[in-house]
């Protein structure tokens, strides 16, 4: 954990808030520094940091990034990054943006989780959690395709059997 998320975690005012937006839970929150080895894997994510107990479930989801009045589609990771950490890490909400290349730190953002795809997992390799990360990555691409990601509104007004 970074000083700066050691900060954020243990000041409740500073964590993300967390809404229910169609079902599917919202995020909004400003974007903190992680540790810096995402770009090195190839995946940089802009960071919130989560209060325990907002009832978001830990894994991996595809998600809506805003970005001022864009959507931007994400694989989003939330957890304690247990390949690195013990159940003491920080609860980070980390969406990668596909598509993207820009600087969000300090920026407010936010991240509707649409749909989770898996459980976070403990990896044995940074080799095994960056194959990994390639293939959820393929699978938000995939849902992009499917009317399933469309944002909420717009899908009301699909034809029946369409949705
Ligand atoms: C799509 C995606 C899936 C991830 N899945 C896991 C996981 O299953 N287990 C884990 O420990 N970390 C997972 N992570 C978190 C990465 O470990 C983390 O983003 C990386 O270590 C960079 O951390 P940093 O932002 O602090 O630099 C995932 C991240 C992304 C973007």
């Amino acid at each position: 954990m970074t000083p700066e998320e050691v900060r954020l975690a243990s000041d409740p005012a500073e964590t993300a808030m967390v809404h229910s937006v169609g079902g599917a839970p919202a995020v909004i929150g400003t974007v903190i520094h992680g540790d810096r080895r995402g770009r090195e894997l190839g995946f940089p994510t802009a960071n919130l940091a989560l209060a325990d107990g907002d009832r978001i479930e830990d894994g991996v989801w595809a998600a809506d990034v805003y970005v001022g009045n864009t959507r931007h589609i994400a694989a989003a990771s939330v957890g304690r990054r247990p390949t690195f950490y013990d159940a003491d890490g920080v609860r980070l909400l980390e969406p990668f943006l596909l598509d993207f290349d820009g600087d969000l730190y300090g920026k407010t953002i936010v991240v509707h989780l649409r749909e989770r795809i898996r459980p976070q997992r403990r990896f044995e390799s940074l080799v095994a959690l960056i194959q990994q990360m390639r293939r959820d990555v393929e699978e938000v691409r995939r849902w992009a395709q499917t009317a399933r990601s469309l944002p909420l509104r717009s899908r009301a007004t699909l034809p029946a059997g369409t949705r």
